[in-house]
């Protein structure tokens, strides 16, 4: 099964193309399913279908969800933290402020990427897209099985704690009860879970991941953050989706200014995400909701390019640690001459420019204050050194 992830910023369009590239999938024969999280239901809109959340089929090879993040909490964390509440709620502490506590941060948004590890064992379709929530809770998410360990084991200190203080007064006052072995297991099938998930999202083989944006400055520049943070964790990246271009044909005087910004921005996103391969959509003069506006919007979208294909191999960048507190990012530059290239660099964002092409990469938090030690060109890769100060 392949999975594609469509991610960005709010109300760039990751709906109507995933929706759009999960008919495209569709109607070229593939068993394809799409999921969505968003709980304002728009996937449903987008197709033009009730859908719930469970799986429905609501077209030739089509099935859709609308996953409840409520549900899939309950399903993996449920039990687990009914046991956790119960011993914090002895412990004195109200029950609506236990409920609070023992909710595992990240999970309510993306427990939708549980779903994938079920329909990769089931193997009932050939492709899963994901229409994934926003950046930032995508990358939680992403980076939710180190995130939760940790919490977790704050949360068993405590509940350490609590246990001392009942054990004494015993089990017959307060009805203290250890967690039976049901709730362990639903935690560690949990974490299982999100591991095996991980590994299916980190596999360029399997998942695709694709960036969605706007020709908008601000929109760019958030997704670039979300490309460095993608290629740190190693997730593959292999296309951008760029929505909403005012086509050529509109010539109108008012969108004049709108259409020169459109075009330079569209340089930022060659800047930005190397050679990536970049697929655009026009702004259309409705709004993209049906199957009909679907096949018009995907036709515009791919052309002939199969979307289910893996469509860029490798990483237009690469951060890596070196080991000793310092990192090492990598650029391949496959046809740059290291005799005419410069590195401009401000604290947040690199910039190459190498002969008439510029790059510009957005540094990750932990290199804000690093100093760049040694920068290599070898074999065509730019190698640069960040170290401590
Ligand atoms: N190329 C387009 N031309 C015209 N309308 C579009 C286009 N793409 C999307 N739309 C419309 O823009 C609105 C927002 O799109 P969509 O819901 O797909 O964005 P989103 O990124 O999923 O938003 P959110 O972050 O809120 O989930 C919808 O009404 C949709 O029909
Ligand atoms: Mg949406």
């Amino acid at each position: 099964m392949r999975i594609i992830v469509h991610t960005g910023k709010g109300g760039v369009g990751k709906t109507s193309i995933s929706a759009a590239t999960a008919l495209r999938c569709a109607e070229m024969g593939l068993r394809t399913m799409v999921i969505s999280t968003d709980t304002a239901h728009s996937l449903a809109d987008s197709l033009d279908v009730t859908i719930g959340p469970e799986p429905v089929q609501i077209h030739n090879n089509l099935w859709a969800q609308e996953v409840d993040a409520r549900y899939s909490m309950e399903k993996y964390w449920g039990k687990f933290q009914e046991y956790m509440v119960k011993l914090f709620t002895q412990r004195g502490v109200e029950e609506i402020v236990a409920e609070e506590v023992t909710i595992l941060p990240g999970l309510e948004e993306g427990a939708h990427l549980l779903w994938i590890n079920k329909y990769m064992e089931e193997g009932n379709f050939d492709i899963l897209i994901v229409d994934a929530a926003p950046t930032a809770e995508t990358l939680r998410l992403l980076s939710l099985p180190d995130a939760s360990r940790w919490w977790l084991e704050k949360l068993l200190a405590l509940s350490r704690g609590a246990s001392r203080i009942l054990r004494p007064i015993g089990k017959l006052t307060m009805g203290a009860e250890l967690p039976d072995n049901d709730a362990w297991d639903a935690v560690k099938n949990l974490f299982d879970t999100l591991d095996r998930v991980r590994d299916l999202l980190a596999d360029p083989k399997i998942s695709s991941i694709r960036l969605v944006v706007n020709a908008e400055r601000m929109v760019i520049k958030e997704t670039q953050r979300t490309y460095t943070y993608l290629n740190l964790y190693g997730y593959p990246t292999d296309a951008v989706i760029c929505n909403r271009i005012i086509p050529d044909s509109v010539t109108d005087p008012y969108f004049a200014a709108w259409k020169d910004l459109q075009r330079d921005n569209l340089k930022l996103i060659g800047e930005a995400f190397g050679d990536l391969p970049l697929f655009k959509a026009p702004l259309f003069e409705r709004e993209m909701g049906g199957l009909d506006a679907l096949r018009t919007l995907a036709e515009a979208l791919y052309g002939d390019t199969n979307p289910a294909a893996v469509l860029f191999e490798g990483h237009t960048h690469r951060i890596e640690p070196d080991g000793e507190g310092g990192y090492i990012l990598r650029v391949p530059l496959p046809f740059a001459d290291k005799n005419d290239m410069d590195v401009y660099r401000s604290a947040d964002e690199l910039t190459l420019r190498v002969g008439p092409y510029r790059r510009n990469i957005v540094l990750p938090y932990a290199l804000h204050n690093m100093e760049i030690g040694q920068a290599r060109f070898d074999e065509s890769v730019l190698c640069i050194h960040f170290v401590a100060p």
